[in-house]
């Protein structure tokens, strides 16, 4: 069996980690151990590796950081095994995938629960999360609009009423405006609690979710599920169905596919917990 160790690494830890794997893996493969790069990778196993920063996969940012750090350090005189590899971030995406290749990841962090220090393997593992991040984004957002213009002008949804009664708006109006005041007054309910069921789901799909934390997956199967079927129900019992309808099936099929393509890995399948000490 071939197997290549791909790492990125600035002080060290991460290559150490990498080069023990190879070792290990020695005895029984034909190992290919080197910092990650755009060269060609013929092996039946890939094993990446990167330093935790900043509860991910290092940026751009993170590494400008450390250079300039780095650099203030030595001109103080100080003796450092700074040493950075390219960014496994630039070759990530030039993987190849879906050809039957195996592929582990692993990190470096601190030596603390991952709910505090993040994990830079997972990010990794869990890249392929992007789409699904922005199919999530795009479909929460139209129920943040949606919500936010029947807030705005709840007299928007009066033709739900009108499908439902088989009377006009004007009709109710001029037999008791209470009872309309008290429609539009549940209209604008609908709108508000829109807006912040959207902005919920927004805000765990780009924190929890982005980071790979499988509550985030339950909670936004749940919160979606919960949030795009009632007013689905809704529209179905006032009988009223039009092009905006329409998208609440097309936001749900699409957040569906986008967590079918996201399940979060089983505890066997998560990658192995290599921790800096
Ligand atoms: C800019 C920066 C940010 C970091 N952020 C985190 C973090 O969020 N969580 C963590 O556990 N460790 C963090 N660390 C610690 C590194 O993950 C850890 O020291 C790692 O072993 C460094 O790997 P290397 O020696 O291969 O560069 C950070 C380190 C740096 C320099």
């Amino acid at each position: 069996m071939k197997v290549t160790v791909l790492f990125e690494s600035d002080y060290g830890n991460t290559a150490a980690i990498a080069d023990a794997i190879a070792e290990g893996l020695r005895p029984h493969a034909q190992v290919d151990l080197r910092p990650v790069d755009g060269g060609s990778i013929d092996a039946d196993l890939l094993v990446v590796g990167a330093p935790t920063h900043v509860h991910g996969l290092p940026s751009a940012r993170s590494r400008k950081a450390l250079e300039q750090e780095a650099a203030e350090r030595e001109a103080k005189g100080e003796t450092l095994e700074y040493h950075p590899t390219a960014a496994m971030r630039r070759f990530i995406d030039d993987i190849p995938a879906g050809d039957g290749r195996k592929v582990a990841c692993f990190d470096t962090r601190f030596d603390r629960s991952v709910i505090l220090t993040g994990s830079a393997a997972r990010t990794m593992r869990l890249r392929r999360l992007r789409y699904a991040l922005v199919i999530i984004l795009l479909a929460d957002v139209g129920v943040l609009v949606y919500g936010a213009m029947a807030a705005v002008a709840p007299s928007a949804l009066i033709p739900g009423y009108e499908s439902y009664s088989s009377r006009t708006w004007l009709e109710l109006v001029a037999a008791d405006t209470q009872t309309a005041a008290f429609v539009l007054l549940l209209f604008w309910l609908l709108g508000a609690y829109n807006v912040a069921f959207a902005v919920l789901a927004i805000a765990i799909a780009a924190t929890a979710f982005r980071r790979g934390e499988g509550w985030a997956w339950w909670a936004l199967l749940a919160g979606n599920t919960l949030g795009f079927g009632a007013p689905m129900v809704y529209d179905q019992i006032v009988g009223e169905i039009g092009v905006f309808e329409m998208l609440e099936f097309v936001g749900i099929a699409a957040i569906y596919a986008a967590l079918a393509a996201t399940v979060p890995a089983g505890r066997s399948r998560r990658p192995p917990d290599l921790v800096h000490r």
